[in-house]
């Protein structure tokens, strides 16, 4: 059985990770493009970078939860027949256990060179600031965080689509489905014949697209339908 996951922000709601959409629109309270657009990095740098140094900073604070670690327990039992998309740049996945994981939109824990391109590694503590150098190639006024922004192209679309393409279980927790091309994963998985499931707080706007819907927190869902599929199989 190949399963296919894509988690958002509301699997990491419960360790205490800040959703998107669940706070009036508001990313802690700015508007999306303020700090989430390459031409917010070209207006003001300095508000970007102060935003996301935040975020890295409160990676400290969190721990993963049963949700995270139920999927660990998915991804032992199928191996390779596991893919993990997640929509988070938090390393909640990670820190549980998780190997197979593509983080389409990017990652707090990696800067990347707009000049060179070079992705390294951050620390929580890393407080990135436009008059850093580049350590690959030593120019100033290019170090960003390593997230995909909007307007941005999100990584790994091919390895995605051929994942979708073969997939037989496809299942979204934590996530409103408005960004696309991720909104669209469910309904390209079950053109190809995939089973469809949502696990969400709550019904979303295409939650009746779905061919089965789970809803409540999901560390109390995703550990139920996980303990499910393995007894399935
Ligand atoms: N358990 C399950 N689902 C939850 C929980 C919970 N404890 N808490 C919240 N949710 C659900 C909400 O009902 C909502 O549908 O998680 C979803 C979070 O939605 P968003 O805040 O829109 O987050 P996400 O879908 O991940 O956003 C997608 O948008 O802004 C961009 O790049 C950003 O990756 C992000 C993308």
């Amino acid at each position: 059985m190949k399963v296919v996951i894509l988690t958002g922000a509301g699997i990491s709601a419960e360790s205490g990770v800040k959703t998107f959409r669940d706070n009036h629109g508001l990313w802690e309270g700015h508007r999306v493009e303020d700090v989430a657009t390459p031409e917010a990095f070209g207006r003001n740098s300095a508000l970007v970078h102060d935003f996301y140094n935040q975020r890295r900073r409160q990676l400290s604070e969190v721990i993963p939860n049963a949700a995270h670690q139920a999927l660990v327990e998915l991804e032992k039992y199928l191996g390779n027949d596991f893919l993990l998309i997640t929509q988070n740049v938090d390393d909640l996945h990670e820190r549980a256990g998780s190997e197979r994981v593509l983080h389409m939109h990017g990652e707090l824990l990696k800067k990347r060179c707009v000049w060179c391109e070079v992705v390294t590694p951050c620390e929580t503590t890393t407080s990135l600031d436009s008059t850093d150098l580049c350590e690959a190639c030593g120019r100033d006024l290019g170090m960003r965080p390593d997230i995909v922004w909007f307007g941005e192209m999100p990584y790994y679309l091919d390895r995605i689509e051929i994942a979708l393409r073969d997939a037989e279980v496809f299942i979204a927790i934590g996530t409103s489905a408005v960004v696309y091309p991720a909104a669209q994963f469910f309904a390209m998985a079950s053109m190809h014949g995939a089973k469809t499931i949502e696990v969400n707080l709550a019904a979303t706007a295409r939650s009746n697209e779905f061919d089965q819907r789970l809803f409540g927190p999901a560390t109390e869902t995703v550990p139920k339908l996980v303990a499910e599929l393995i007894a399935a199989r």
